[in-house]
């Protein structure tokens, strides 16, 4: 089984509607491990160490969290500025995270009509992602598509609970590697591959 490592960044969990209910569905999970970055370091002082050792520890990085400015909160940012080092995770000694995946787990408040070029936004969601996107890959990651939970500003507490159900199925196509029978190299959202990944195999 893959073992997956979740990299959770909220800034006001006390306020928040989706991540508090889809965080719930991977701390039970077999092979997840929920790494809350808010929690361990609310002064954003990153322990490198402690992070490195984490995603050595696992194959698949999941960064979770709310679009905030059509990107992420601050904490991921200062997560790859400081725990992905030269040498280590690129550059021509930086082997580290080759061959490991990479991917994001994220909510937004405009509905997906919104992220079309005629909508308020203009820019499908997984352009505001070309940063991690290209990130994996000069890290020699994979990058898996995203699983976006859209229109958070209008959401009801059914439609939450259905997209924790929907990421619990992927993180258990993730861990059992249930993902190879589908084209999920060819979808651009993970949303996408849910039908198909509800009829390979249940948890
Ligand atoms: C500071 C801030 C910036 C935000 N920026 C965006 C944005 O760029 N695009 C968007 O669709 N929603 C944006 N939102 C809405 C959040 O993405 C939305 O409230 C969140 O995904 C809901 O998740 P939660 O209930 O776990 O907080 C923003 C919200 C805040 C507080």
């Amino acid at each position: 089984m893959a073992r997956i490592l979740i990299q959770f960044a909220h800034p006001a969990l006390s306020k928040s509607q989706v991540h508090r209910v889809l965080i719930d569905y991977c701390r039970n999970q077999k092979n997840v491990t929920v790494n809350d970055l808010y929690e361990s370091y609310p002064d954003m002082f990153i322990d490198v160490d402690r992070e490195q050792k984490l995603v050595l520890q696992n194959d698949i990085i999941l960064f979770q969290f709310p679009l905030y400015w059509y990107s992420s909160p601050a904490i991921i940012k200062q997560w790859f500025d400081l725990v992905l080092e030269h040498n280590w995770a690129y550059g021509s000694r930086g082997n580290a995270l080759a061959g490991k995946k990479m991917g994001c787990i994220i909510s937004c408040g405009g509905g997906p009509d919104t992220y079309l070029p005629t909508g308020r936004n203009h820019y499908p969601v997984d352009q505001f992602l070309l940063p991690f996107e290209q990130t994996a890959r000069l890290c020699k990651m994979e990058y898996l598509p995203p699983f976006v939970v859209y229109g958070t500003f209008h959401i009801t507490k059914e439609v939450i609970r259905q997209s924790g159900e929907q990421y619990q199925t992927i993180l258990s196509a993730l861990a059992n590697d249930r993902l190879n029978a589908l084209n999920y190299q060819e979808a651009t959202y993970f949303n996408e591959l849910l039908p198909d990944l509800q009829t390979v195999g249940q948890v």
